[in-house]
């Protein structure tokens, strides 16, 4: 080790000692760990008193450089940081770029669009027809509180300890007795429970898909699932609507052409447009996936939530092959809250996705799964359930009727016989994002048609909700809406006479 004295120096020798020491230290010349020589071999080599070596030893030790341990010498130790710059130990402040660490992906939405959304609708003065849940002044809180603490007191502990991946038995078996209700024949080993279907769609993209992969999916559709799908890199092929569902020509055409991986379908109420597809054409998806050999993931989170006397069977119910990878959630029929959802797949499936499931959460909450499953065997769902149907039919009802009554010409929309969302036209040349910045300034919410779409369409076309804003706000948000549209419209009237006068003071030649 290397130290020069200047013994004509005005600083004291100890400390040129410990300038160097400390230097040499911080720099990294003197590593973590290694030890200074001791102070009576140090003295002798620099030709000075063993006193002038303890104090400059001292002072390293008093920065929090070395650390004297008898016996064993003098090790230096990591520099402690300080935040004063006249330590010898500061280190200008230089904060971490998050974003320089993350891998490069493209989950999630940055679409400023529905930033934008999102900021109205924490507005308390608005009125939402955006949102895309149930109405929480009708949760039924009592029964959930019963059920929670019926399976406190009952086995409190069990339901604090861990369950297997799968979940918790006895609800699987409830979910597969429900199912069995609606036509569709389910083990309880054929179902996998799931943090709410987001997660088993997840699940789903991760055990399937890689990138560059095609899948098909409705367009409109799920916007969640637009993501998920984005996220793992798919490319998406958006098929059609008609009234009737899903076009079975262009999914066809798109299956011998492009052999995608999957095909996802929300065929009951579907989100966003309502629309229900005809039993004839879920014969022929069948058929046409089975022809193909692709499988199909039926996302039905809406089917229990019907306003006429038909309970829709799912298309699970139909599949004779296994073909189909069915979603469903408590999140619509309960409280999205909960984050409970199910997937009904083959087992080679329901043992797939619980692998990937497992490196997730490991489970779902054991708790929240015993409250779920209490509040059914108390018959408490299906009390709710008929309660809100009968409350969401009076709410489409509502929202129906006040459109009709001040909806301008040129505006549509369909009539959905369950779920949670109307669909709407708008009349030409209006886009429904200039309504949504319109109606934001007439205090209400919907959601532009366009996001719903995998690649591009839907500017002229919008989604209503009507489960979330409460009966008597409807047709007030409705008439918000008119305000709004008709505003448009004639800014529109006044655009296109300009136009026709510029046309008239042409000169014809
Ligand atoms: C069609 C569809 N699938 C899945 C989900 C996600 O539901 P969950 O809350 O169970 O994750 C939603 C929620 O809006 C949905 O509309």
């Amino acid at each position: 080790m290397m130290l020069r004295l200047e013994r004509d120096s005005r600083t004291p020798l100890y400390l040129q000692i410990r300038n160097q020491l400390r230097e040499m230290i911080l720099d990294g010349t003197l590593s973590e760990g290694s030890r200074l020589p001791p102070e009576r071999k140090m003295a002798a080599a620099l030709g000075v008193n063993r006193t002038t070596v303890v104090n400059a030893y001292r002072e390293l030790a008093a920065d929090g450089l070395v650390e004297g341990h008898v016996g064993r010498g003098t090790t230096i130790c990591r520099p402690p940081l300080s935040s004063s710059p006249q330590s010898p130990t500061y280190l200008p402040p230089h904060p971490l770029v998050w974003s320089e660490y993350f891998v490069p992906r493209t989950e999630g939405s940055r679409d400023p669009l529905l930033r934008d959304l999102m900021a109205l609708l924490t507005r308390s003065d608005v009125i939402s027809f955006a949102a895309g849940i149930p109405a929480p002044e009708l949760y039924p809180l009592d029964d959930f509180q019963q059920a929670m603490t019926h399976v406190l007191n009952a086995a409190g502990q069990t339901f604090l300890q861990p369950c297997p991946v799968e979940g918790y038995y006895p609800l699987r078996q409830t979910i597969a007795r429900r199912m069995a209700r609606r036509g569709a024949t389910v083990r309880a080993e054929n179902i996998l429970i799931v943090t709410g279907s987001q997660q088993g769609l997840d699940l789903i993209a991760r055990a399937f898909l890689r990138t560059g992969d095609e899948v098909v999916v409705e367009a409109p559709t799920y916007l969640g699932a637009l993501h998920i799908f984005g996220a793992v890199g798919a490319s998406l092929l958006g098929m059609p609507l008609d009234e009737e569902g899903m076009r079975m020509d262009v999914l066809e055409n798109a299956l011998v052409r492009y052999r995608p991986k999957l095909i996802y379908t929300l065929p009951t109420f579907q989100n966003p447009s309502g629309c229900t597809m005809a039993p004839r054409r879920r014969l022929q998806l069948l058929e046409l996936a089975h022809r193909h050999r692709v499988p199909i993931v039926e996302d039905d989170p809406y089917g229990e939530l019907y306003y006429t006397d038909q309970d829709p069977s799912p298309l699970l119910a139909l599949d004779q092959d296994g073909y189909v990878i069915y979603l469903s959630t408590f999140s619509k029929i309960l409280f999205p809250g909960l984050r409970l959802g199910w997937v009904a797949a083959p087992r080679p499936v329901i043992e797939r996705l619980s692998q990937i499931k497992q490196l997730a959460d490991l489970h779902c909450s054991t708790l929240i799964q015993g409250a779920v499953h209490e509040f059914c065997q108390q018959g408490a769902l299906d009390r709710h359930l008929e309660r809100v149907r009968d409350l969401y039919r009076q709410r489409r009802d509502a929202m129906l009727a006040a459109l009709a009554e001040v909806a301008p010409a040129g505006l549509e929309w369909d009539e959905p016989q369950g779920g949670f969302n109307l669909w709407c036209r708008l009349p030409a040349g209006i886009k429904a994002r200039q309504l949504m910045a319109e109606a934001a300034r007439q205090r209400v919410a919907l959601v532009p048609g366009e996001v719903f779409y995998p690649d591009g369409g839907g500017q002229e076309e919008m989604r209503l909700n009507f489960s979330y804003p409460p009966i008597a706000q409807i047709p007030e948000g409705v008439q918000r809406l008119g305000v709004a549209l008709t505003a448009l419209l004639k800014k529109r009237k006044w655009v296109e006479e300009q136009h026709d006068v510029e046309f008239a003071a042409q000169p014809i030649v």
